[in-house]
């Protein structure tokens, strides 16, 4: 079953279909994000996080988000955060060219992550929240877009590849790097 997509939340923070709501997250998020990670298994936080994570660990990794260097879209079901898509950038990863930035200059580079509770994969939800962010981050100026998975996290390989990125194997993770711009 392909979940129905509907494309774009353009001009707005916020899409609700039926029971599912798109949106444009924000530090209003940060609860249903903690508690999204800390539905991640054991395997899925390594896959996401590259090290063991604790809970006490995600609670801390959300508190440091710092939302001026970050695009994140999330997918609910009723209050239940069931996806999420981000793009998060290190300060001073800014191009010369500011002409298309939203807030100061856009960063060249930004890095992807994106998890998807499990009772909800295979449905391409990842793919639509990667693409979605994508757009926004375009929207932004943001030029390219990273991301790194382990050996065979292959939904990710493929929608990396799928935005034309250059994939090459790094050590034991898997990097790659794709054009926004
Ligand atoms: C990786 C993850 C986000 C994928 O979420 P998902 O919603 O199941 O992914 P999608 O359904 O959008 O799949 C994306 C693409 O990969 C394909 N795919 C999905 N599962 C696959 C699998 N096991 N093997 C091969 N391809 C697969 C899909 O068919 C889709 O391609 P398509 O659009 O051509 O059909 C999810 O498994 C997850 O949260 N894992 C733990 C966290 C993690 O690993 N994050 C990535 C590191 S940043």
């Amino acid at each position: 079953m392909q979940i129905i997509q509907v494309t774009g939340i353009e001009g707005t923070d916020r899409l609700t279909v039926g029971r599912l709501t798109l949106k444009r997250l924000s530090a209003a998020d940060a609860p249903a994000i903690a508690a999204h990670l800390k539905r991640l298994v054991e395997f899925d936080r390594y896959s996401r996080f590259f090290s063991a994570m604790s809970d006490d660990g995600i609670d801390r990794y959300v508190a440091g988000f710092d939302w001026s260097r970050m695009i994140a879209t999330g997918l609910y079901q009723s209050d239940t955060l069931i996806g999420i898509a981000e793009l998060g950038w290190e300060a001073g990863a800014h191009t010369q060219d500011s002409a298309n930035s939203t807030n100061g200059r856009p960063p060249d580079i930004a890095e992807m992550a994106v998890s998807v509770d499990s009772a909800y994969r295979h449905l391409g939800i990842a793919a639509w929240l990667v693409n979605e962010t994508v757009r926004r981050g375009r929207k932004a100026g943001i030029r390219r877009m990273e991301a790194s998975w382990i050996g065979g996290n292959d939904p990710i390989a493929k929608i990396m590849r799928r935005l034309e990125a250059q994939v090459w194997l790094n050590g034991s993770h898997w990097h790659g790097i794709a054009p926004l711009a």
